[in-house]
């Protein structure tokens, strides 16, 4: 897959050294995995495959970081201070970006932004962006009741895709009283109810 980032200037072996110095085993796996279901899904719907397979690959590359690094990273680049009342779970998507683009010098927005939706999703999403969503959510080794409705909507539509996957998270949030970041709630508004 190594020829995919030529046009992005990435090296990929030092991309899987930084994750592999940042992971458990469990956890980059699962990377792998995001990145092969992003190729697949960037085929499927003629998608930037170098892109979307960039974004599978790093996505998670800042989850299992301490606290503190992200609540410096709010600080340091002056991101919205409502995040502090986060945590890791939409921490390593919109802040992580950040730490990103510093620690594994990419730099193309694209990428980044699709990595910053993936925790929150966003009312406005682009294809690479939602196959980021989606791969994230169905990729081989994921095993929740829905997922093979998940994935059989992923062959015909990534928007509908997008929209079960966002119904489904927020039902998981409320039905575990956990709190929700107001934007999921705009992008049930937007997917779930305008789009469909
Ligand atoms: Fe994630
Ligand atoms: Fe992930």
């Amino acid at each position: 897959m190594t020829n995919t980032y030529n046009k992005l200037n990435y090296n990929r072996d030092f991309l899987i050294e930084k994750l592999q110095e940042n992971l458990d085993d469990k956890r980059f796996n699962h990377c792998l995995r995001v990145e092969k279901k992003s190729l697949e899904l960037a085929r499927r719907f003629n998608v930037d495959e170098s892109r979307a397979t960039l974004a599978g690959l790093i996505h998670d590359y800042c989850k299992q970081m301490p606290d503190a690094k992200f609540i410096d990273a709010i600080y340091i680049y002056n991101l919205d201070q409502d995040l502090l009342n986060y945590g890791n779970g939409i921490w390593h998507g919109s802040v992580g970006a950040e730490i990103i683009r510093e620690e594994l010098q990419v730099n193309d927005e694209i990428v980044l932004n699709a990595i910053r939706k993936h925790t929150i999703a966003d009312p406005y999403m682009n294809d690479i962006d939602k196959i980021l969503f989606i791969s994230d959510f169905i990729e081989d080794a994921r095993d929740f009741p829905e997922v093979r409705a998940a994935r059989q909507l992923a062959e015909e539509s990534l928007d509908k895709t997008v929209a079960f996957e966002i119904e489904h998270t927020l039902k998981y949030l409320i039905d575990n009283k956990k709190k929700i970041y107001p934007k999921m709630l705009n992008s049930y508004n937007k997917w779930v109810i305008e789009e469909n």
